[in-house]
């Protein structure tokens, strides 16, 4: 990999330079240490130019701003998962020649966002089951040019990789996604160098608590005693109270060096525009339909609805409360 070296050429060239360390040509030009290190400075200031070259190519990048491709492609982080990512992103230790794992990557995001900030020296490996998700992965890789991203159609609880390969392990709201968390933590610890970071984000098991207050409100005043249990038992199992995770991460051989507490809040006029926004209806409805029988539905909905309006008349706003944490790591 001819790029890989070259920052580190180029240093030294400039090293070489410094007035107190190369020889005069008039002392020097006949001794072999002088013709050495003339030759040595004329292989340096070609690589120098030639790196020179390989850095300048951006400057030829001629995106068509009418280009639909384009438009498409930048336009589809959802917005849920930008809080989180920008915490994880803040805090990964950046550095060259890094092997890097991210766990869950949808779309792409951390996935080409990691490879195009930690730079071609370093290679990010994504490892993700969503098909229609990789696909829109590997055209966004492809239209950027992005050549050090490798994706694995896969689940972390098998990662088709060696044991310490890899320096950095990250998952955006990954983790806490997949089926069987224990077997993919184990996977994590496997695939890690000693020393390594494992960095994740998670939503805490309070998230959008507004919103299972009422519903519990409504279930008990319908009588629905069974759905309120198995609406704790959804959440539950959606998301592990933070002990638990945390334990469950220092079994598996790694200490825990920060935890990050943060929040943010989902906001809307009122619930008629919360139950309608697709985010909602595409990555929450379906878990909050699931504790219901299907002839209640639209009733409780209703009265939820209806509950949460009011709400938002009195507040003058319907909010939904996202707690999240950060959790770095290091494997021992
Ligand atoms: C909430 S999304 C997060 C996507 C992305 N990281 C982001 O921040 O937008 C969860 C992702 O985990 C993936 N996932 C689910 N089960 C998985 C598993 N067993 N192994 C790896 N990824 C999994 C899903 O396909 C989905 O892309």
């Amino acid at each position: 990999m001819a790029q890989v070296s070259k920052p580190g050429l180029l240093r030294k060239h400039h090293l070489c330079l410094r007035s107190y360390d190369y020889p005069s040509l008039f002392n020097f030009s006949n001794s072999k240490a002088g013709i050495a290190y003339w030759m040595r400075s004329l292989t340096n200031f070609a690589d120098s130019f030639q790196f020179i070259l390989i850095m300048a190519k951006y400057l030829k990048t001629d995106f068509d701003f009418n280009s639909k491709d384009l438009v498409e492609l930048m336009d589809d982080v959802p917005i849920w998962s930008a809080p989180f990512g920008l915490k994880l992103l803040d805090h990964i230790r950046y550095s060259q020649n890094l092997h890097v794992l991210d766990i869950g990557f949808g779309t792409g995001f951390p996935l080409i966002e990691l490879a195009m900030r930690l730079g071609k020296t370093s290679k990010i490996l994504g490892v993700d089951p969503w098909d229609a998700a990789v696909d829109r992965a590997e055209k966004k890789i492809e239209y950027y040019g992005i050549s050090n991203v490798e994706i694995i159609r896969g689940v972390a609880e098998e990662i088709p990789l060696g044991d310490q390969s890899i320096d950095l392990i990250t998952s955006n709201n990954g983790l806490n996604n997949v089926a069987d968390l224990d077997k993919s933590l184990q996977e994590c610890a496997r695939v890690i160098k000693k020393g390594g970071q494992f960095i994740q984000t998670l939503n805490l098991n309070t998230t959008m608590m507004e919103l299972y207050e009422v519903m519990e409100k409504v279930l008990f005043e319908l009588k629905l005693d069974q759905s309120v249990k198995l609406m704790h038992e959804h959440i539950a199992e959606k998301r592990k109270p933070l002990d638990a995770c945390i334990a469950l991460i220092e079994k598996k051989g790694f200490s825990v060096e920060n935890i990050l507490h943060d929040r943010f809040e989902y906001k809307f006029t009122d619930a008629t525009a919360m139950f309608n926004h697709y985010f909602i209806r595409l990555a929450f409805l379906d878990g909050w339909k699931s504790s219901i029988p299907e002839d209640r539905q639209t009733e409780v909905f209703n009265m939820i609805e209806r509950n949460m309006n009011e709400m938002a008349d009195r507040e003058g706003v319907c909010k939904l409360s996202v707690p999240f944490v950060l959790i770095d790591c290091k494997k021992l």
